[in-house]
């Protein structure tokens, strides 16, 4: 068990090394789009369908599909800050630009679980 978890780690690294070139290079507004897209690093462990979890027998995985998006970004800087301490999310926090956090915060902040879903794989 202990080597799935590291190995998810291990694509969570590879995927944040692609979003971080596929950065925009314009910072406002989280776009969903670019969440969803943002999200595949996140699925492994927050759970494709928002009620299972890869690993759940391991670690406690919260649901952040339909979170609030103010909530989601707040708890991503308290990560990235450490404010809010966790090995994981604070590695994945410390990766993420301003405007990543906003684009995944609209991608889950509307329910991007179930489009994701829709959108197949
Ligand atoms: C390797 C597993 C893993 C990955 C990948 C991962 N997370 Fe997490 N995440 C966790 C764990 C474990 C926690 C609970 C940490 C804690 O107890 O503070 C968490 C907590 C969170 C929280 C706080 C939820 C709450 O209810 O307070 C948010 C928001 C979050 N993650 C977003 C993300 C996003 C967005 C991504 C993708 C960029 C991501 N996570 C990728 C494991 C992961």
């Amino acid at each position: 068990m202990k080597n799935a978890v590291s190995s998810f780690i291990g694509v969570a690294a590879v995927l944040l090394g692609t979003s971080a070139v596929t950065a925009s290079a314009q910072t406002g507004q989280g776009d969903p789009k670019m969440g969803a897209q943002r999200a595949a690093m996140c699925s492994g462990c927050h759970g494709i369908s928002g009620l299972r979890n890869a690993y759940p027998e391991v670690f406690h995985f919260p649901k952040i599909g339909n979170q609030h998006p103010e909530y989601i970004v707040a708890a991503l800087q308290a990560y990235r800050s450490g404010e809010r301490s966790h090995p994981t999310m604070r590695a994945i926090a410390s990766s993420l630009t301003d405007q990543a956090m906003a684009d995944l915060a609209a991608f889950y902040g509307q329910g991007g679980l179930r489009q994701s879903t829709a959108a197949g794989k």
